[in-house]
Order: C-alpha cells, then sequence, then structure tokens
C-alpha cells in the first residue's frame, strides 16, 4: 500500500471507529450545481446538510474529497500549491461540537499518524466586535490541555496564535464581508506542521524582521488541519445569525499531511509525486533534485498539471473551449509548452497517465478503466496543440505588442489559451491586456450569439430556478429514453446550467428522428400533466432494485434519497427538484451526439411555450 493510500485509509478508519459514515468523494465536476465549475473543497458538496436538511447517512459523516482549485494555477511552480488535491474530511450536522473535534484532530496526527507534538503550532479565531463573535476562548482552553497532556506548556503567541476573520473565518467565499447572504461559515481553528527554522524567503515576504509565525508563509510551517466551528449564517442586512445547528466541518489536505509525515517541506519530493517526477523525467538527463530553480518551476508545474487533467477527465472532462475543458485544455497546453521546454520527449503523456492509472486504481477506480480513453485524448490534444504550437510561437516571437486582436488570433488560431500567451510574454517583458482580448473575443462571439442565450434574455425565472427546472427536466428525459429508445439506457453524466440540461447515456448508435419527436413530446407531455414529484429515503439495495440499478451503484451510500415522478420516472438523486413537473414549462431537444464508444449526448433547451 502506497504511503498515501495508507494515510487515507487511517483517517477514515478512525472516523469510523468513532460513529461516522464513509462517504464517496463526489466528482470534480459538481452533478447539480452549475454555480461553480469544480468541486473544491469536502464541504462543497454538503452545504444542503450543513444547513438543516438530513444526510440520508447520518449526522456524522467522512470522506476524502477530490478537489481541483483553478484559482491556484498561477501559484503552481512553489513547493506547495498543486490543482487538484484530495481533502480528507470530517463533519457534525448538529451533533459533536469542538470539544470532540479537537482532541481528535489532534490526537490522531500524533497517535495514529505519528507526528511529534512538538512540531504542531495551533491557531484560534481572535474575535471580532464588529460582527458581535467573540474570541473563541474554548477553544484555547482544549488546546492549552492537549498540549498539556504532552508535556506541553501551550502559551499564547507562542504555540496558539490568535489571528482575525483573514485567517480564521472560513466561508465558500472567504472572510464574512464576502459572504452572500445565506452563506454558512464561522471561525476555524487550524493546526500547522513546523518544517524547522525560519526559511530564506522570510527575509523576503513581509513580514521580514518579525518573528516567524504560522501565517508568516515563510514555507516553515504548513496548515495541515482545518476544524471549521459552522454555525452562523450570513443574513441580508449583513449580520450573522446562528444556524439552527452548530456544525463541525473539517478539512486537511492529504497531501499536505504527507509532506509532515515524510518531513518533507516540497510536496513534489513526497511519494504522493516523486515517482511520477521519475516518470517525467525518463528521457532526459534531468534530476529533480539536481534540476535549477527555472528547471524545477516547470518540472512542477508539467507533474502537478498532467495529474489534475487526468484526474479530470477520469470525472468525464474532455478538452474544449468552455467551462472546465476551457481549464482542462490550460492546464494541458501549459503543461505541454513546458514540457517541451524540458524536452521531455515523446512518451511522458502517456506514461504519466499509466502511472496514475495505478496510483489511484484502488480508491477511484474510473482512473483505471478508463485509462485507455484518458490517454487517447491526451494524445489527441497534444497532436493538435503541438501542430499549432510553433507556428505560435513564431508568431508570438515576431510580436513587439500584443493587442486584443492579436492575443484573440493566438487564441482562436493557434490554440493558445489566453493566460498562456500572457504568460509567454511577460517573459519577454510585454504585457497583454485582459480586457482588450475578452472584447475581441465577444465581437466574435457577438456574431455567432447562441439562440438560447437570446431566449433567455427577457429572464422567466432566475438562474437557480431554472437549473432546477433542467434538473428535474434530465430525469423525465431519460425516463423518455428507456420507454421509446432503449430499456437499460443508463446515466453516464449529466451537466445542468442555467441555458440547457445535457444528459450522457448508454447507447450504441444514434436517435432516429422518429425517436427523437417521441422522446420529445413524451416529455411535454409529462409536464403538462403536471406531475408531483417526490422524495423517499431507502437503503442503497432497495433503491437500486426500485430503479433498476445505476452504473454509479458503487458511488452511493448506505442510506440514499428516490425522486419519484409519479408514472414517469424513478431515479436516485440528491436533489434538488421542481415539486410539480409543470413549472418546468416546455422543453426540446437541441442537440445530439456521440461521446465515446457506446456513450451518446443529448441536450435539452427550453421551448416557447
Ligand atoms: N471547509 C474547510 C476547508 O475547505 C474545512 O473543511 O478548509
Amino acid at each position: 500500500m502506497t504511503k498515501m493510500n495508507e494515510l487515507r485509509a487511517k483517517f477514515l478508519n478512525y472516523y469510523r471507529e468513532r460513529g461516522h459514515a464513509v462517504i464517496p468523494s463526489s466528482p470534480l465536476v459538481p452533478e447539480n450545481d452549475s454555480s461553480t465549475l469544480f468541486t473544491s473543497s469536502g464541504m462543497q458538496p454538503l452545504v444542503p446538510y450543513l444547513l438543516g436538511e438530513k444526510h440520508p447517512a447520518g449526522k456524522r459523516l467522512t470522506d476524502s474529497q477530490k478537489s481541483f482549485r483553478a484559482v491556484d494555477i498561477e501559484e503552481v511552480g512553489d513547493a506547495r500549491h498543486t490543482t487538484f488535491f484530495e481533502m480528507l474530511g470530517n463533519w457534525s450536522l448538529g451533533d459533536y461540537f469542538k470539544e470532540e473535534q479537537l482532541p481528535w484532530i489532534f490526537n490522531f496526527l500524533v497517535d495514529e499518524v505519528g507526528l511529534d507534538p512538538a512540531k504542531l503550532y495551533v491557531t484560534v479565531f481572535a474575535g471580532d466586535e464588529k460582527l458581535k463573535i467573540p474570541r473563541d476562548d474554548a477553544a484555547i482552553a482544549i488546546w492549552q490541555k492537549l498540549f498539556a497532556e504532552r508535556g506541553i506548556n501551550a502559551k499564547i503567541g507562542e504555540r496558539i496564535f490568535l489571528y482575525d476573520q483573514k485567517k480564521n473565518w472560513w466561508s465558500r467565499s472567504g472572510e464574512p464581508a464576502q459572504m452572500p447572504a445565506g452563506e454558512p461559515g464561522g471561525p476555524d481553528s487550524e493546526i500547522f506542521y513546523d518544517f524547522g527554522t525560519q526559511l530564506q524567503c522570510h527575509e523576503k515576504s513581509q513580514w521580514k524582521n518579525k518573528q516567524c509565525h504560522p501565517n508568516c508563509d515563510c514555507g516553515r510551517f504548513v496548515e495541515i488541519a482545518n476544524s471549521v466551528f459552522m454555525q452562523y449564517q450570513k443574513q441580508a442586512d449583513g449580520s450573522f445569525a446562528t444556524l439552527q445547528q452548530k456544525n463541525v466541518d473539517y478539512g486537511g489536505g492529504l497531501e499536505r499531511l504527507l509532506m509532515a509525515v515524510e518531513n518533507k517541506n516540497d510536496v513534489f519530493t513526497t511519494s504522493a509525486f516523486a515517482p511520477l517526477i521519475e516518470i517525467l523525467l525518463a528521457e532526459t538527463k534531468l534530476s529533480y533534485s539536481a534540476a535549477n530553480p527555472l528547471e524545477k518551476k516547470s518540472i512542477r508545474i508539467v507533474a502537478d498539471h498532467i495529474r489534475a487533467a487526468v484526474m479530470l477527465m477520469s470525472d468525464g472532462v474532455l478538452p474544449s473551449n468552455k467551462e472546465q475543458g476551457y481549464i482542462l485544455r490550460r492546464l494541458l497546453r501549459r503543461a505541454i509548452l513546458m514540457a517541451d521546454k524540458l524536452q521531455l520527449g515523446d512518451a511522458w503523456l502517456s506514461a504519466a497517465a499509466d502511472f496514475l492509472s495505478q496510483q489511484y486504481a484502488e480508491v477511484y477506480p474510473q482512473v483505471k478503466t478508463q485509462n485507455e480513453l484518458i490517454k487517447a485524448e491526451l494524445e489527441k490534444e497534444a497532436k493538435k496543440f503541438k501542430s499549432t504550437l510553433r507556428n505560435g510561437l513564431k508568431e508570438l516571437n515576431k510580436l513587439t505588442e500584443i493587442d486584443g486582436q492579436k492575443a484573440f488570433f493566438l487564441y482562436e488560431s493557434c490554440g493558445f489559451p489566453f493566460e498562456l500567451t500572457q504568460e509567454i510574454a511577460a517573459q519577454r517583458g510585454l504585457k497583454v491586456d485582459e480586457q482588450a482580448f475578452l472584447q475581441a473575443k465577444m465581437q466574435h462571439q457577438a456574431l455567432s450569439k447562441s439562440q438560447s442565450e437570446a431566449k433567455f434574455k427577457g429572464g422567466l425565472a432566475d438562474a437557480q430556478a431554472i437549473t432546477v427546472q433542467f434538473h428535474t427536466a434530465t430525469h423525465l428525459l431519460l425516463a423518455a429514453l428507456r420507454k421509446f429508445v432503449k430499456a437499460d439506457a443508463y446515466q453516464k453524466g449529466s451537466n445542468i446550467t442555467a441555458e440547457r440540461a445535457r444528459l450522457d447515456f448508454t447507447l450504441d448508435a444514434p436517435l432516429t428522428s422518429e425517436q427523437k419527436q417521441q422522446v420529445e413530446d413524451q416529455i411535454n407531455a409529462w409536464i403538462k400533466a403536471d406531475l408531483p414529484v417526490k422524495k423517499t429515503m431507502h437503503n442503497k439495495e432497495e433503491a437500486l432494485k426500485m430503479v433498476g440499478g445505476s452504473v454509479f451503484a458503487d458511488r452511493y451510500p448506505d442510506q440514499v434519497s428516490v425522486y419519484t415522478i409519479e408514472g414517469a420516472s424513478q431515479e436516485i438523486c440528491v436533489g434538488p427538484h421542481v415539486e410539480h413537473t409543470g413549472e418546468i414549462g416546455p422543453v426540446k431537444i437541441a442537440k445530439e451526439k456521440s461521446v465515446s464508444a457506446g456513450v451518446r449526448r443529448l441536450y435539452l433547451l427550453k421551448a416557447a411555450a
């Protein structure tokens, strides 16, 4: 068992022994939430339950959540940022609170993982008068007791550090002022691992001439654990009310924990990355340890980006010029460019995918089962980019200034994501104006404005309501496909925005136009009949029988919710849905295409009433 697998299993087991249900990781692309492109923390798929909805698996949950942070793309290249990571999590949904949480996580780190308590430092919320939220004295007292049990006198300012809302408050949107009304959040308490004496870069940081401390960012301290006491909800008037239940939301990066366990303050030298890097460098004379700083940065970028790309692809993302697909394309093209500079040769992409398929086979089997497909897509994208790379670079190198139109030309004709142009131009001291690029892009798009966009301009309902309507319509679509096209068609994936619903399902051949019409008519008939949509809870086996099986069976927890649209459809799903199908309004099938062998994709749009 690799060290990473061992650590993950240890954590899940520890919390299982403390009454937590182990729930599967949600996919990297949120299933029914179009407000964000990626799952970027463990709590994200659990928001409804933190706000009070009952979770089918109970009040104590634990998981390892695959996470992706696109905002970190630019940061990758240093010793600790990665775009993809796993977040170990445990939650109390109105059950236990800090008196249990802090001792549990501290003892886990010390007794189960074997970290030296003398190397652990903690931070606590200092309180905020304006928000009327007090200093977290309870957490301070718990920490002092826990350290005392290990023979350590934990003084404030030496072992326990107090920070304000910028550092010790957690919500999806950051500090309190940035939170929208309705958003849950709360003070948190973090554990940092001390990698040793103050590092040279401390001298360059804003803390120069000051004592080093957990949040100084010089690299000496690395955050490995974050317990959020999620008990507040932002109100429309900007104040904070207490939630109906006091929750614990714990998250700790698996790879960060591995850094502490292996005592390596460069994540790329841990066992999570070192073997991958060796494979990447196999055809070169380079070694990571002997690489110069520029080479090292490029190697880190290639390693991070290919790992993230493979994980995204295993969750169904393919390179494109939109949304998740665009981010994936950016990652791949940036990695390919760096690999070209490092002269990694031709085999690295496939070799890396093969390695990752083994590394994650046990926990995320789809990385292995889709390995061939992923490799084929990687090669396809590399080929596409490489054929334009030289030309693009030639064009770019000729330019002495890059206006919006030129950046758009490089984007459209040479396949350079804007950020890549910006990065390469910056190396030559050239500035590229993002606004000008966006304007050029918009001018171009205005020419081919989609019908659906135009239709929605009138704004029948808000984006959230439309997304929910499309979600229920997707259930009707699958049911109609089963009725008229293939009785055992299964959903392989879906993606829903306020503009349209997209469903991937198992089928070998395209729909005939007659079938398309039958399916569309059936959905609209069900919508017109204004059927009630009901949610019921069942154990997994019973639910699978009710719905006739599912390709996601191994992702489900023991207790699941089933949505029934009387006389039409029954599916295992977490919602949300409309209450009556009539709320959806008329829809039409827009496009149909093949996604991979045996999988087809259909789009639904709203139709004129
Ligand atoms: N939500 C917190 C985080 O992402 C803890 O899970 O850090």
